[in-house]
Parts: structure tokens; sequence; C-alpha cells
């Protein structure tokens, strides 16, 4: 695994308050990006820092993702996701953000055949759909589901453990997230087919019956390796970083990634994919209204967003937007279907883009934006979509949970805050309360 982090510099920034001088060590990273180390600010000052977001907030050194948001790069364990996307499958780059380096040959083989032989769920798993409403949401089904999975494997985590969790996690999620769409259509569930590759595996439990015959599209099988490739891990972001809270309790992996699939969820987070489905849907249904729906977008007065756009870390444009941009005409082309909403998509973005709002808070199409009109054209249900993030995130979410637990400076993650309710008060009865 690399560790070319560099530890820190001779250079300090220096802190004065109340009459204490605080000399504070600067720390750099392989890219130059620059922190002030803050671990003896409370122990020589008696202050704490407040960054409501932490949008200035580092809280590790980690060797697996590199985003540059001005200039809109993003690379795993160095290698651009230009390049990976082009080139790689989804469990080439699994293995790459776990292990940190491409796998051989024989390494990626072994790989793929331990995930492929694990991809079936325990046949009392049955009971726990059973147990769900019909109409359950897929996401919160999932995160359930991994949660139960450490119902199934109670062992202690010891390495060997923590490597067949990683298997059984890699491996059984897509079969959890196409039982989880199954149940909520009333289909019967279709096994995992050991002949299948990964994503044709997935394609397969999501849409054969077992009163027809199903050939899965390699196009449509490949675009989804990409699509997975270009989620696998963004590094501290919402989800991942509740993946690493959870899991610095010494939570085991499987209650970890439950917990990350639940922050996944949310509609400012991976639930902005499907948000951005029904907004496309609803303009198109206003004919021509996507000045009006920016409108609405830009009114302070207004909870609209314009969704898939902006970006806490990118202030410029997302690459792995520039990626699913190109693949969405030719996955259009490819399924023959109207290209309506890919039109709206596009036409929003050219407008949003020249506007004097969406220019000045450097606002660009993310991930999100077209990754929706992708899945609608592949013939993925709209409630799947973030359950489709989830599949893609999985890999990034286990290397960073591996990289903490893993790290010398390990501690529980415990923030502090700033009180600012009521001073001490004097405890009145219920009987003199009015
Ligand atoms: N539409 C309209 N205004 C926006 C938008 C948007 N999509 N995003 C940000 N702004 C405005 C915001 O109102 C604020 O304006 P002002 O300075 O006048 O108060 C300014 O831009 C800065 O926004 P912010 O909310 O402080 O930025 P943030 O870094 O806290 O939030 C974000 C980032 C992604 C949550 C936000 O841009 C957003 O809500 N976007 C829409 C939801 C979305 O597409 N989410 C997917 C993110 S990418 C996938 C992922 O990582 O999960």
């Amino acid at each position: 695994m690399p560790t070319d982090v560099k530890q820190g510099t001779a250079e300090t920034a220096n802190l004065t308050y109340n009459g204490t001088s605080l000399s504070l060590p600067v720390i750099k990273g392989t890219e130059d990006e620059t922190a002030v180390d803050i671990e003896k600010l409370r122990s020589a000052t008696g202050l704490i820092t407040l960054d409501p977001g932490y949008g200035n907030t580092g809280a590790c050194r980690s060797a697996i993702t590199f985003i540059d948001g001005e200039k809109g790069i993003l690379r795993y364990r160095g290698y651009p996701i230009e390049d990976l996307a082009a080139r790689s499958t989804f469990l080439e780059v699994a293995w790459l953000l776990i292990h940190g380096e491409l796998p051989t040959r024989a390494e990626l083989d072994g790989f793929t055949h331990e995930v492929t032989i694990h991809t079936m769920l325990h046949q009392d798993f049955g009971r726990f759909f059973d147990a769900l409403p019909k109409d359950a949401h897929p996401m919160p089904v999932c995160a359930a589901a991994v949660g139960a999975l450490a119902t199934f494997y109670q062992k202690p985590e010891s390495e060997l453990q923590i490597h067949e969790t990683i298997i059984r996690l890699i491996a059984k999620m897509p079969t959890i997230a196409a039982s989880s769409y199954k149940h909520s259509i009333g289909q019967p569930f279709v096994y995992p087919q050991n002949r299948l590759d990964y994503t044709s595996n997935f394609l397969n439990m999501m849409f054969a019956v077992p009163s027809d015959t199903y050939e899965v599209d390699p196009v449509l099988a490949r675009t989804i390796d990409l699509l997975l490739i270009l989620h696998a891990d963004h590094e501290q972001n919402c989800s991942t970083s509740t993946v690493r809270m959870v899991g610095s309790s010494m939570a085991n992996l499987y209650a970890s990634i439950a917990a990350g699939i639940s922050a996944l969820w949310g509609p400012l987070h991976g639930g902005a994919n499907q948000q951005v489905i029904e907004m496309l849907e609803r303009i198109a249904a206003e004919e021509g209204s996507a000045d009006k729906f920016l409108a609405k977008a830009k009114d302070k007065n207004d909870t609209a967003r314009l969704m898939g756009f902006g970006h806490r870390v990118y202030k410029s444009y997302d690459p792995r937007a520039a990626i699913l941009k190109k693949a969405c005409s030719q996955v259009i082309e490819r399924v023959g279907q109207s290209s309506r909403l890919l039109e709206i998509a596009m036409n929003l973005e050219e407008i949003a883009l020249k506007d004097e709002y969406f220019v000045s808070r450097k606002l660009y199409p993310n991930v999100d934006f077209y990754s929706g009109v992708i899945y609608q054209a592949l013939g993925i249900p709209v409630n799947m979509f973030t359950v489709m993030f989830t599949l893609g995130r999985l890999p990034g979410w286990i290397a960073q949970w591996l990289e903490m637990r893993r790290d010398k400076d390990f501690r529980i993650g415990r923030p502090r805050q700033i009180y600012v309710g009521s001073p001490k008060r004097a405890y009145v009865p219920i009987g003199n309360r009015s």
C-alpha cells in the first residue's frame, strides 16, 4: 500500500490567543494540499475549532482517492478516473481501491473467482424479505439486509474474517440489490449465475423471470460496469465519513457499511440521482419549463434546487459527469429510446452554465446529473438509482474502513461542540411549571 503521504514540513502556522502563542505544524499531502495540524490546540489553549459541515476540516490522512475540485481531477490510488473508466473493470477497480495496486492477472482471476462463488444469500434470508412491506423502498431494504448479514456471520473480526466479509459484501450486494427490487414488484427472486460476469449477473437477477429467457446485452452490462467504476470512491464524503465514524467505535464492517448506505440515501447525497430524473420528468410534463425551473432553483424563498448541480468539492466540471454525458448518447442510441430527458438535461445545463447565479457560485453538473438519464435508458427503475450508487461505492467504503482501522493514529471519532443551550438553572417540580 503506498505510504507516500508527507508527514509534515518545517513550516508552521502561528496562533496567538489570550497572550499564549502556539506554533502549529503544517502538513503537506502528496499533491501539496496543506493543512494545519491542530492536535495540540485544545490542550495548549483551551480552544476548539468550529466548522459546520466540515468544509475546512481534514478528518484523516488517506492514500486512496485524490480530488482537485478546482481543476476537476479525480484519481483512485493515483490513476486518473478517465483511464480506469476506459480500460478497467469494476472488480479490477475494487481490488485497486482495497489493496492499493492494480491486480496482476492471477490476483484478478482469484478475486473474481472468490466473489463469484459467494453470491448466493443464505436460504433463511427469504424470511427477512417476507417480513418487509410489499412496497418497501430498496434503499432501506439494502441497509437492513447488510446489517442482517452480520447476524449470519458472527465470528470475531480476525484478519481472515475481515477478508471473508469483504468478499461476501462485494459478492452479495448485487444479489441483495436485485432481490430488494424483485420484492418491491412481487416477482420471484432470480438466483445468481456463476457463468456470468459481475454486472451481467446483476442485470440477469434484476430482469430475468423464471418463465422466459433473458439475454444480457454486453454493451449495457459494460455501461453498468462503467457507472460502478465512476462511483467507486470519492474520499471523505458524507457516507464514507459515516462508515469511518461507525467503524471507529470498532463496530464491524457489516454494521459500518449498513450505516453508510443509510447516509447515502439522503437527497443531498446519493438520493440526488432519483431527484434529477423526477425533476427532468416534471419539466418534460410542463413542456418547456426549464427556465421556470431554474428561476425556482435560484429563488432563496423556494426550497427547490437544481438537482445534480453543485458539489462541496468540485468547483469546476465534475470529471465523472463529463464521462457520463458522453456515455449517455451512446446508450440512448443503443436502446433506441427517445432522448427527451437527455435533451432537457443538456438544455438545462446549457442555460445554467451561462447564468450568473450558477457561474458565480461555481455550480456545475455533478455525477448525478447524467447518471439517472442513463439508468432510465437501461431500464433501471427510479427507486433503484441510489442502490446502483451503493453497489458502486461499496469498495470505496471498504477501502476507507480498512485504512482507518490500520492507521497508527486511529482513535474513536468524537467531535466536540460549542454548547449554546441554557446555563445552569434550578429544577422546577411538575406542579410548579406554567
Ligand atoms: N441549485 C441551486 N442553488 C444551489 C445549488 C443547486 N443545486 N447548489 C448550491 N446552490 C447554492 C446555495 O443555495 C448557496 O447559495 P448562497 O451562497 O447564495 O447561499 C451556494 O450555492 C453554495 O451552496 P451550499 O449549499 O453552501 O453548498 P454545499 O457545498 O453545502 O452543498 C450540495 C453541496 C451538493 C449539497 C449542493 O450543491 C446541492 O444541494 N446540490 C443539489 C443536490 C445534488 O445534486 N447532490 C449530489 C451531490 S454529488 C453526489 C454525491 O456526492 O453524493
